[in-house]
Formats: C-alpha cells, sequence, structure tokens
C-alpha cells in the first residue's frame, strides 16, 4: 500500500473533514510554465503526451514549482478518438485538427473500440513513471473527456463556438450519434479503469462542451454516458464530474456516485451548494482570468471564496484551465492562498 505524504486532496473527495481545503489547477501541467514551453519547443504535442519520460516530466513540473495539493497526468482528451481509429492533429495556432471528421453512420461504423494496452498503453507507462516521480508527495489524477465533448471534436473536425456540426449530426441522425457515444463510452471505461490498475488514485470527466446543450438534451446525449463511466469507475476510485456551464445538471449529478463536482465561475458558490443538495464535495471554481489580477486581490478573493463554500466538502481550483498568459508567481499566489487559509 502506498502512503501520500498529504492526502488532503482524496480527504475531501471523501467529505472528511479538513483544517483547510485542497487546491490543484485544471491545465496545471503546460503553458504558463517556462519549463513546459522549453520542452515544447522541442517536441510536438503527440510526441509529449506519447513518451512516457516527457509526459512524467510535465505533469511533475507544477508539483515541484507551484506546488498544488495534486497532479494530474499530462495527456489529452483527444487521445482517446485517436486510439479509436480516428485521426487527430494538434496544429499550432489553430488547436485540435480531424482531417476525417465523422458525419454519417458509415464513418460511425469504422470507429474501433481498441485494445487499451496496445493503442494506450504509453498512457500506463506514462503513470508508472510519474508515480515513480511523484514518489508519494501527492495524489494523482486521470482524466477522460466525456463521450459528448469527445464526439464534438469527432464531428465538427476543430474547437467551435457553438459545436453546431456536432450538435447537427446528433439531432439529424441520433441512431449514428448514440452508436458513437457508446464506443467512446465503452472506451473510456476500460481506459479509465486500466488507469486505476496503474496507479491513478482518482479520475476526473471533463464534459468542457455539456453547456451547449439543452437541459433535455444534456440528459439524452451527455449524462446518459457520463453516468455509465461513474457507474463503472466509483467502485473503484473516486469519481469528479466537471461540466462546463452545467449547473442546470448539478441536482442530477449530485444524485450519482460522483465524489465530487466541478463548478465553472459563472455559479455561485452560493447556488452550487443548492444546485447539488448541499451534501457532495464540490471543485473550482476561480475564474482563471482573474489571476491577471494583482497578488493581493487574488488572495482576498481566494479566501473570499473558501468562506462562500465552506472550508469542508471543497477542492480549490478554478474554474477552467489555467490561461497561458498567467504569470507563474500569480499561479503560485493562487495556491498559497489556500495554504495560508485559517493559518
Ligand atoms: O495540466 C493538465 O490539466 C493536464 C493536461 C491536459 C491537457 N489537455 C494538455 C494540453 C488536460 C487535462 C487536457 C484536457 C483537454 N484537452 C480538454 C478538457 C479540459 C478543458 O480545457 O476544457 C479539452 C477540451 C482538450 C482538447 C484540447 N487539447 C484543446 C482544445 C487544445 C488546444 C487549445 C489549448 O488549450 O491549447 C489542446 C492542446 C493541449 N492539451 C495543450 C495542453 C498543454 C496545449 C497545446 C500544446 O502544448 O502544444
Amino acid at each position: 500500500m502506498e502512503t501520500l505524504k498529504n492526502n488532503l486532496f482524496l480527504k475531501a473527495l471523501d467529505g472528511e473533514t479538513v483544517a483547510r481545503p485542497p487546491v490543484w489547477m485544471m491545465r496545471q501541467a503546460g503553458r504558463y510554465l517556462p519549463e513546459f514551453m522549453a520542452l515544447k519547443k522541442k517536441y510536438d504535442f503527440f510526441t509529449r503526451c506519447r513518451t512516457p519520460e516527457l509526459a512524467s516530466d510535465i505533469t511533475v513540473q507544477p508539483i515541484d514549482i507551484v506546488q498544488p495539493d495534486a497532479a494530474i497526468l499530462f495527456s489529452d482528451i483527444l487521445v482517446i478518438p485517436q486510439a479509436m481509429n480516428i485521426e487527430v492533429e494538434m496544429k499550432n495556432g489553430i488547436g485540435p485538427w480531424l482531417p476525417n471528421p465523422i458525419r454519417s453512420q458509415k464513418d460511425v461504423d469504422q470507429v474501433i473500440v481498441p485494445n487499451i494496452h496496445e493503442e494506450l498503453g504509453y498512457v500506463m507507462d506514462a503513470i508508472t513513471m510519474t508515480k515513480e516521480k511523484l514518489n508519494n508527495r501527492v495524489p494523482l489524477i486521470g482524466f477522460a473527456g466525456s463521450p459528448w465533448t469527445i464526439l464534438c471534436y469527432a464531428v465538427q473536425g476543430q474547437g467551435s463556438k457553438n459545436f453546431d456540426l456536432a450538435k447537427g449530426f446528433c439531432f439529424s441522425q441520433p441512431e449514428a450519434a448514440h452508436q458513437l457515444l457508446q464506443k467512446i463510452t465503452d472506451t473510456t471505461i476500460a481506459y479509465l479503469k486500466e488507469k486505476v490498475k496503474t496507479g491513478v488514485n482518482a479520475v476526473q470527466i471533463f464534459d468542457s462542451w455539456g453547456g451547449m446543450l439543452s437541459p433535455v438534451d444534456y440528459q439524452e446525449f451527455s449524462w446518459h454516458y457520463i453516468n455509465q463511466i461513474v457507474e463503472a469507475l466509483a467502485p473503484l476510485t473516486k469519481v469528479i464530474v466537471f461540466g462546463k456551464g452545467c449547473w442546470f445538471a448539478m441536482g442530477e449529478m449530485a444524485k450519482s456516485k460522483a465524489s465530487a463536482l466541478g463548478v465553472d465561475w459563472t455559479c455561485s458558490a452560493r447556488n452550487a451548494r443548492y444546485l447539488s443538495g448541499g451534501n457532495i464535495t464540490l471543485q473550482g471554481n476561480f475564474d482563471p482570468s482573474r489571476l491577471l489580477s494583482p497578488i493581493p486581490d487574488i488572495k482576498k478573493m481566494v479566501k473570499q471564496m473558501i468562506d462562500e463554500f465552506g472550508k469542508d466538502k471543497y477542492v480549490v481550483n478554478l474554474g477552467h484551465g489555467i490561461l497561458p498568459n498567467i504569470p507563474v508567481d500569480h499561479a503560485k499566489a493562487f495556491i498559497d492562498a489556500v495554504k495560508e487559509y485559517g493559518a
């Protein structure tokens, strides 16, 4: 059995009373760190993901530099469609680029549910190497995109303001869409189970584009599949569900077997506690752009945020990923402010 030197994060997910809440930042392994940019110059995106030595180094960078209470494995949600026979590129200045997007039943038929060991073994190797480098300092989070969010990229072919083609596909070819969503779900369950077996201490599901759907469509096209993943993984590990813009679904989510729910910055702490029934651990929700404020303001606002959520059943985080233009000392101030809470 591993003994973590810092298990504050896991305690908060279990709802235990803590002296102060734990803190980590979505996308903390990334572009605001000069150490990351140095590696980015040398290796393209998927090389960084596929080389366990690099992925583990990048995962540990923020642990050394800004010192949050949990690590998140450096990888991407799009390694899943890649493994399912959908080509994915990462283009500089554009982001994800899928040259052959899914648009028909025939396209869906060609999507495979892969053997995880064969197609994603490199992720497991990165986990093993990361665990060695972390040396039990903090827990390691594994993650996956929600099936809906993966479908968004698989069908749209790139990022989008409204994912109109993805929604159009679901509404005009619902049968094909549901088949695709189920294939992604089955792959994701096998993938996350393997991650847990390899050593991650918790998993987070990113539903970055759930907020694009109406509450009714959210149930059909997103939550139905996320909940399958939660049901499959909850007996094995703690599951966090982050749905950006999905405040309307928090009541339903809170009734699931998830250990915690993510909250974005457009939902107040009070509203999030109300909508989630007041009992489940919440995670969030500092506006990532607010890290551009002067450091004394950041510290004041973090304290206020903890007061509003309450120190228990709470994981301090941003409301979405950290932005590339955030000064490292501001990110550090955000984390330090949490560590100073109540001191
Ligand atoms: O630190 C961490 O959080 C771990 C690593 C991580 C990355 N992507 C690395 C990455 C995580 C958890 C993700 C998740 C991810 N990827 C999501 C869900 C979270 C969210 O932000 O909503 C989504 C939607 C993606 C898809 C994706 N990958 C996009 C849209 C982009 C390009 C835009 C951008 O933010 O740069 C990526 C590329 C990507 N994934 C980068 C990083 C560090 C930047 C590109 C690079 O380094 O070359």
